[in-house]
């Protein structure tokens, strides 16, 4: 209803091309064109889909949300355990003979089948874990963090999965007891690491 002026016909009493002549509780329905701005970001969106949906879900690429997921959890992991041990610790733990015959059994039992029987490392294998040299890092830090985390894809289990802190503690102290003798075995991989361990 008009009550501005009496005398001008109100919108919904002008005669309009676009009204459908559909009308409930006074509402007419029109049938107006989108306004082009809103017709661009809505072809823009379609357009973003398909390549969002090729980048995102289906190229060869592209990553789910869980593996990413899956990443950032295990990275989230890694810095726990990474930060949960004590280096001075294991330094001690690396003198003290009980340890480090704990560590050499499970050692035994679980990773000379690729590390070799010494760790001196196996050719197509395991590192040489009693050289300078190594592939992620030779800090005590990170050699406890590559035995719990492993790199399943690079053929090094994720023995947090299945071993005690306390056994992978021991397995560091083993490994610290017996980095740089250099027994001859595999190649040196990665870098010189020239400190004691922390
Ligand atoms: C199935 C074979 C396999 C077993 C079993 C295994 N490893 Fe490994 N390990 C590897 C491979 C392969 C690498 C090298 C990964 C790479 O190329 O980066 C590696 C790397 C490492 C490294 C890092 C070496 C470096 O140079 O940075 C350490 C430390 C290590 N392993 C310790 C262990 C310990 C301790 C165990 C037993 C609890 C173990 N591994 C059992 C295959 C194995």
């Amino acid at each position: 209803m008009n009550t501005a002026h009496p005398m001008r016909p109100s919108p919904d009493e002008r005669p309009d091309p676009y009204d459908t002549g559909h009308v409930y509780d006074g509402i007419h329905e029109h049938d107006n064109a989108l306004p082009r701005w809103w017709l661009w970001t809505f072809a823009i969106t379609v357009v973003f889909a398909i390549f969002y949906w090729l980048a995102e879900h289906s190229l060869p690429s592209a990553t789910s949300s869980f593996e990413r997921y899956g990443v950032a959890q295990r990275e989230y992991d890694l810095n726990a355990f990474s930060a949960a041990v004590d280096p001075q610790a294991i330094l001690v733990m690396a003198k003290d003979p009980a340890v480090v015959d704990k560590g050499k059994a499970i050692y035994a039992a679980r990773c000379a089948s690729c590390h070799g029987e010494k760790a001196e490392g196996l050719p197509a294998n395991g590192p040489n874990l009693t050289d300078r040299y190594w592939i992620h890092g030779g800090d005590i830090k990170s050699i406890y963090t590559t035995i719990a985390g492993g790199y399943p894809k690079l053929g090094m289990p994720e023995w947090r999965l299945v071993l005690e802190d306390s056994e992978m503690q021991a397995l560091t102290a083993f490994i610290q007891s017996v980095r740089n003798t250099n027994l001859p075995g595999k190649p040196q991989q990665g870098e010189p690491y020239e400190g004691e361990g922390i």
